[in-house]
C-alpha cells in the first residue's frame, strides 16, 4: 500500500530526520555513495577522528576548510526550501540532522538539531573553549591544501571543527531532544540517509516502535517491512515538493 499523504496534513507533530542526501543536490558530496561519496575518496580514520587531526593537524584542518568553502558557495536545494515550508503547516515540525553543513538553517529552518555538530563551530582539541572569534576562511581553501588551524586564544591549543568525530560521543542534549520528538511524533521523514551511523539511525525505528509512520525518501530503496512504514523513492528535491503538493493541496 502507497505512502497515503492525508496522514502527513493530519500530523500534529512531525519529525524531519535528514543525512547527507538531502544536501546531495546542492552539490554537496555524501559519505557512502560509490564513486562519489567521501569515504570512497577520503580515509575517515585520518580525517574524522581526534587521533588523526593529532597526527597531521594541517591535513584535517585543510580538509574541513575546504569542505567549508564548498557549502558556502552551495545554495540550499528544493527540498531544503519544502522541509522549511512544511514546518509552517503542521502544528509542530522538529528537524534532526546529521548534516554539519548549514543549507538547512539557510532555507528558512528554525532551531535544526545537529546531531553531528556543525562545520562553522570551533573549539579548541585542548580545553574545548569554543573560539572567541569568527575563523577566516582563506579564499584559496576550496581546492583543499594543508592549512595550519588557528590557536585558542586561552591555552594555545589547536582549533578543531566543531563536528562529532569517530568515537566521540553526539552532543547529550540534542540527542535527548532527538530522540524524545521520535518518541512523541505521528509522522517522521526519514530523507536521504543510509541510517547505518549509530545512535542517530536508530531514531526512525524509535518513532516506528512509538506508534508513528515513517517515510523514507530515497533514490535507493530503503527496507520497510514495517507496516507503518513506506518508501517514496527519488530525490530529495523532487519528491518532498511533490508531497507537500499532495499533502496541503
Ligand atoms: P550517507 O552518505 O551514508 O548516505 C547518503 C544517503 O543519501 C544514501 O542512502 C543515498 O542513497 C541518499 N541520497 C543520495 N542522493 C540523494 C538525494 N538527492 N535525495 C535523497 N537521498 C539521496 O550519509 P548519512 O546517512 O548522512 O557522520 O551518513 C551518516 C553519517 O556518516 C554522517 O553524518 C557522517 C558520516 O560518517 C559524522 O560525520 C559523524
Amino acid at each position: 500500500m502507497p505512502f497515503d499523504p492525508t496522514l502527513l496534513a493530519q500530523a500534529r507533530h512531525v519529525v524531519v530526520f535528514t543525512g547527507a542526501g538531502v544536501s546531495a543536490e546542492s552539490g554537496i558530496a555524501t559519505f557512502r555513495d560509490k564513486l562519489t561519496g567521501l569515504w570512497a575518496r577520503f580515509d575517515p580514520a585520518q580525517l574524522a577522528s581526534a587521533e588523526g587531526f593529532r597526527a597531521d593537524p594541517a591535513l584535517v584542518w585543510g580538509w574541513y576548510q575546504m569542505r567549508r568553502a564548498g557549502i558556502a558557495k552551495a545554495e540550499p536545494n528544493a527540498g531544503h526550501l519544502a522541509i522549511a515550508a512544511l514546518a509552517a503547516q503542521v502544528p509542530k515540525l522538529t528537524l534532526v540532522t546529521q548534516n554539519v553543513d548549514d543549507l538547512h538553517e539557510r532555507a528558512g529552518s528554525r532551531a535544526v538539531l545537529h546531531l553531528h555538530g556543525r562545520l562553522n563551530a570551533f573549539r579548541c582539541l585542548d580545553c574545548a573553549r569554543p573560539a572567541d572569534e569568527p575563523v577566516a576562511l582563506p579564499e584559496d581553501a576550496v581546492h583543499g591544501r594543508r592549512i595550519e588551524p588557528p590557536r585558542c586564544a586561552c591555552c594555545a591549543g589547536p582549533l578543531r571543527p566543531g563536528v562529532v568525530w569517530f568515537g566521540e560521543m553526539l552532543p547529550e542534549a540534542v540527542l535527548e531532544q532527538a530522540f524524545a520528538a521520535a518518541r512523541q511524533c505521528d509522522v517522521l521523514l526519514s530523507v536521504g540517509t543510509s541510517g547505518l551511523v549509530q545512535p542517530a539511525a536508530s531514531i526512525p525505528r524509535m518513532a516506528l516502535a512509538a506508534g508513528a509512520t515513517v517515510v523514507h525518501v530515497n533514490p535507493q530503496p530503503v527496507p520497510c517491512e514495517h507496516p507503518r512504514a513506506f518508501m517514496l523513492p527519488g530525490k530529495a528535491g523532487e519528491v518532498l515538493p511533490q508531497l507537500l503538493r499532495q499533502a496541503f493541496a
